[in-house]
């Protein structure tokens, strides 16, 4: 075989016969494999040799735990170097791999054809990416591709169950995919009303006040139909003005070509926010991702990310970042979307900038056992990153309670909440990314007084331990718990999220010129994400840096400005879930924002 290639392929002699002799005897050794593809999804027929695949090769970070470490000091309000954050050469070279592992893959790479051009470094040349048809995907992986069908979506996905690397490269190489990955990064949000097109009934007399949970008087509405005003009343931000020009934006991420219309965005300024109409924002396309000003093209998850987002912290510039992940498809397979994975596409790009918004909100993710663990690392090495130079990232907790991380109302109850890793061990579902630890995760929460959503995502990681951070929070939790509580079914070691909530229910958003209520952590990442820009825009105004990545702050003493959800649960696998507390809970968090008394924290530090 080896030979074969050599006589086909025109490479230049010394680096072709080089790679032969680093590779000669090398035996090909399994990378990772998985037992079999997950609930739902079934073997169709094998790949088209020709189909293209984009493979993404991620390689070792050696410098990685430096880059952490600063990240816990940068971050942790108590030590000197707090604010102190790294910049883009800094964060690239901490996060390069070792020379010589360039060299390595270089050479396996050459050895297959693919020349210099045909390969794609990120900025810190830590992920390698190569278009590749199938067919010599499957010879350098030593596997067999094949089309995988979604039973109930119709879903079609190329993947294999295992690959394999020659020896010499598995120190070299942290992960290729697709290959293994499953995962559908759903958008999180709860389709339960929006699609009627109905209204709530408000029967609240209008003028009529109650009391929020800052103890001010709010509309009565708000306790059935959250609206811009609603929110800034409920969490104390009525007279905040922010800047068009200190240098603040706000950030909202978009997949799956959802996409942002600009009429439904300027009918929901008229109508919540008048002095924001005519107001526009910045839309980034990363690999490919739509903005389709169709009308018929709005996406419902984007249009209320940046409905909310953008309308409650006007005039601070927005970035709407719209990620495509889909390699061009071949009309002769019978499938109608290839997904791919779209976080390191995003990731790439955003760690490639000079200037990132300093905070972003992401309403997407998937079951963490859909996520190999490989990738989640790498993935969360990402949002570390992104931490460390100063960006406040914030994720969804997602809308399944303890179980399934996506709430499908046409998934029967059984085939939720089991392990996929063929043993079928019935367990709670944690969420990725939100069960990254380097990552702020909003919950969900409703009425007046705020109780729990009962969708709201929350839980325990299987894959990232606990950080430190939250130590006390979370065993103070636990140890509320009975004896014996849910015993197997979470993993009491592991990152507990979410972190902080939000109102998540009838948020009157604009779709498609209608006004339309949206359910769902959806909800609650954007609007927490907007207090957290007003946050730092107040910073910023008063020359401090931006806040970074938030939970070394919310733990220690942030947490006494939110208000505390003691009341509701979330429900999910046929249990009852878990209870919201005094204190921290894996279904609110800490709570939800007092802004006024976040800002006077956050002023008051360095
Ligand atoms: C915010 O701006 C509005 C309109 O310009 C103004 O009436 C209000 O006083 C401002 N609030 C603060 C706190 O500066
Ligand atoms: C996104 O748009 C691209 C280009 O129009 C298309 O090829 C792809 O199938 C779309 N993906 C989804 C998930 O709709
Ligand atoms: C608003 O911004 C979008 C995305 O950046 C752009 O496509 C559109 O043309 C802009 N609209 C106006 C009126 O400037
Ligand atoms: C935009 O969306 C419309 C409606 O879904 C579709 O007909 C049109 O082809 C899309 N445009 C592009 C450029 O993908
Ligand atoms: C808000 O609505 C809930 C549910 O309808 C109700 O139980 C609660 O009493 C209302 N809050 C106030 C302050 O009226
Ligand atoms: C969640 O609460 C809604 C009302 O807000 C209710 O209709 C639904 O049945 C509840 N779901 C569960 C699983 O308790
Ligand atoms: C529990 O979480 C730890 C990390 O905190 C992990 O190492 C371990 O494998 C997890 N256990 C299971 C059963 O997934
Ligand atoms: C939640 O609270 C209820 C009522 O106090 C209690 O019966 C139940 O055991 C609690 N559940 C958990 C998981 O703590």
């Amino acid at each position: 075989m080896l030979t074969m290639r050599l006589a086909l392929l025109s490479l230049p002699f010394v680096a072709t016969l080089a790679s032969a002799i680093l590779f000669e005897g090398c035996q090909q050794k399994v990378k990772e494999s998985i037992h079999g593809p997950p609930n739902g999804w079934y073997k169709y027929v094998p790949a088209p040799k020709h189909h293209i695949l984009e493979l993404k090769i991620a390689l070792p970070q050696p410098k990685f735990p430096v880059l952490e470490q600063h990240l816990w000091e940068v971050s942790d309000p108590s030590h000197a170097r707090y604010g102190a954050h790294l910049s883009k050469q800094e964060t690239k070279e901490l996060m390069a791999p070792h020379p010589e592992t360039l060299a390595v893959v270089r050479k396996w790479l050459a050895l297959h054809g693919l020349a210099e051009e045909d390969i794609t470094l990120s900025s810190a040349n830590d992920w390698v990416t190569i278009r590749v048809p199938v067919g010599l995907a499957e010879e350098m992986l030593t596997t067999d591709y094949h089309v995988y069908k979604h039973a109930q979506t119709g879903e079609s996905i190329i993947r294999t169950m295992s690959y394999s690397l020659p020896e010499i490269l598995h120190d070299h190489v942290d992960l290729i995919q697709p290959t293994t990955m499953f995962a559908r990064f759903k958008a999180f949000k709860s389709t339960l009303h929006w699609t009627n097109h109905v209204q709530p009934i408000d029967s609240s007399p209008s003028g009529s006040t109650i009391t929020g949970p800052a103890g001010n008087q709010v509309d009565a509405s708000c306790n059935n139909t959250i609206t811009v005003s609603c929110l800034r009343q409920l969490y104390n931000a009525m007279d905040y003005n922010t800047s068009a020009t200190n240098g603040n934006i706000l950030g909202i991420t978009g997949y799956l070509n959802e996409s942002t219309n600009n009429m439904d965005l300027q009918q929901f300024y008229q109508l919540q926010n008048p002095s924001a109409y005519g107001s526009n924002y910045t839309s980034v396309s990363i690999n490919g991702g739509e903005n389709n000003q169709s009308y018929e093209a709005a996406g419902i998850e984007a249009n209320l990310d940046t409905q909310f987002g953008f309308g409650l912290t006007w005039p601070t510039p927005g970035t709407f970042y719209t990620t495509g992940g889909e390699p061009p498809f071949d009309p002769d397979l019978l499938t109608e979307s290839d997904t791919n994975e779209p976080y390191s596409y995003w990731l790439e790009y955003v760690l490639s900038q000079d200037t990132i918004p300093q905070s972003i909100s992401t309403s997407y993710g998937d079951d963490e056992q859909s996520v190999p663990r490989s990738y989640a690392t790498r993935v969360c090495n990402g949002m570390a990153a992104l931490g460390a130079r100063g960006v406040s990232v914030i994720f969804s907790s997602g809308d399944g309670g303890v179980g399934d991380g996506v709430a499908y109302p046409d998934k029967p109850l059984e085939h939720q909440c089991y392990s996929n890793d063929g043993l079928k061990t019935p367990m709670f579902l944690p969420t990725f990314p939100a069960s990254c630890p380097c990552v702020t995760v909003v919950g969900g929460t409703i009425n007046i007084p705020e109780t729990a959503a009962n969708f709201s995502g929350g839980g325990f990681s299987n894959y990232f331990r606990r950080p430190s951070y939250q130590d006390d929070a979370v065993l103070a939790y636990l140890a509320t718990l009975a004896p014996g509580t849910y015993k197997g079914l979470y993993n009491s070691t592991g990152r507990a999220y979410p972190d902080v909530s939000s109102q998540a229910v009838n948020f009157l958003t604009i779709y498609q010129g209608q006004e339309t209520p949206v359910d769902g952590t959806s909800c609650a990442a954007p609007t927490f994400t907007a207090f957290v820009s007003m946050l730092n825009d107040a910073r910023l105004s008063a020359g401090k840096s931006p806040l970074g990545f938030l939970n070394p702050f919310l733990y220690s003493t942030g947490y006494t400005a939110l208000n505390d959800i003691t009341e509701g649960r979330n429900p999910g696998c046929q249990t009852e879930g878990f209870n919201a507390t005094v204190g921290w809970d894996p279904v609110t968090g800490y709570g939800t924002p007092n802004f006024e008394k976040l800002k006077d924290l956050v002023l008051a530090m360095e």
